[in-house]
């Protein structure tokens, strides 16, 4: 065989077509991982800070800073300490926080989620004066607020009641939006939650708060870390009558569907990691913003095998989210927000 057939520059006039060896034909994708330059070159996913969203636990007093047990590296801080923490994920170079309030009296309904003074409240005054720059997500849920720990209003079933639920939201909704949330964040699985939020701001003028609706939020096992940050853990059974069957993905896509179609001006997909096929198809169905959210026990699992020297913890952190990006996540919530950051910095 002549060079340039060897090479690949095709057969010479007086040739006619190469008969090449089985050893030419074998394909080399190997070709474009050969140094660290090539793999960046050819690299299809990028992780950048602007994708990540902090999420951040506000509890009371002054002064407050306590890790939380399961999720090292994550805590529970009080307004002053939060405050702190947001111009420092500011500095980094995150676009967003996601507030969740741990109030200090519980009742049936949660009415400390609409306070006026409520927690969470006080500490978006205080992270728009001190952290401009950052865009602040409300999450929108009653179960840090009720003494059962369910995401709502019960009926005399110990069910959560729906549309009792859909008008207590609608307050919080407003009393957030007052307080300064850019994005309203409702994570309680109520049918017609987002209609309902939708027409309240609006005829509060809070048409410029946007909804980023917790669509597709599955009642997984992996929500446990964060229920033992938030103090949210039900007091007895659990969320599947309201939250997803981890069996289910078609339904996602309705869940999906009906949000867009009340207003939601983005989605989520919660959690991330055993969600991706999910996340996937609702990212090629909907034309909005679809973000995930790597929970709380999916940032534990990676915590604890690293503690224990079984896995990278930087490498995993970075495999999980760039997987979640490449997945179909235009933006991702998560508990490494900060370490990412610094990490993508450096
Ligand atoms: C509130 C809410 C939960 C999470 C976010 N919002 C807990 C739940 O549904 O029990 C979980 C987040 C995490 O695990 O990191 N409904």
């Amino acid at each position: 065989m002549s060079f340039s057939a060897a090479k690949g520059l095709g057969p010479t006039p007086d040739e006619g077509a190469p008969v090449l060896p089985p050893e030419y034909l074998i394909e080399r994708p190997r070709r474009l991982r050969r140094t660290p330059a090539l793999r960046r070159l050819v690299r299809e996913t990028q992780v950048s800070r602007d994708d990540l969203i902090l999420p951040l636990f506000v509890v009371e007093g002054s002064g407050v800073r306590q890790e939380v047990r399961s999720m090292p590296g994550v805590f529970r801080e009080s307004v002053d300490k939060l405050v702190e923490t947001c111009r420092e994920a500011e500095q980094l170079g995150l676009p967003g926080v996601i507030l969740f309030g741990v109030p200090e009296t519980k009742d049936p309904e949660g009415r400390a989620a609409w306070s006026t003074d409520g927690i969470v409240q006080r500490a978006l005054e205080k992270v728009e004066r001190a952290a401009p720059g950052l865009v602040r997500i409300a999450d929108l849920c009653f179960c840090e607020y009720t003494d059962h720990g369910h995401c709502g209003v019960l009926d005399d079933q110990n069910d959560v009641d729906n549309d009792a639920t859909l008008e207590n939201l609608e307050l919080q909704a407003l009393s957030l939006a007052d307080a300064g949330a850019q994005i309203v964040a409702p994570s309680g699985m109520m049918d017609g939650m987002v209609a309902s939020i939708r027409a309240a701001l609006d005829e509060a003028r809070h048409d410029q708060v946007s909804i980023l609706s917790y669509a597709v939020k599955y009642a997984s096992a992996f929500y446990g870390p964060f229920r033992d940050a938030a103090g949210s853990t039900p007091a007895f059974g659990d969320r599947a009558t309201y939250q997803m069957d981890p069996a289910n993905a078609r339904e996602a896509l309705k869940e999906a569907a009906l949000d867009v179609d009340q207003g939601a001006d983005m989605l989520m997909v919660k959690p991330a990691l055993p969600y991706l096929d999910v996340l996937r198809r609702v990212k090629d169905k909907f034309d909005v913003p679809v973000c995930a959210y790597q929970v709380s026990g999916e940032y534990a699992m990676i915590q604890a095998a690293a503690q224990n020297g079984w896995i990278d913890r930087e490498r995993a952190m970075r495999e999980s989210l760039t997987c979640i990006k490449r997945a179909g996540a235009d933006f991702v919530l998560t508990y490494f927000a900060r370490e990412m950051a610094r990490l993508l910095k450096a």
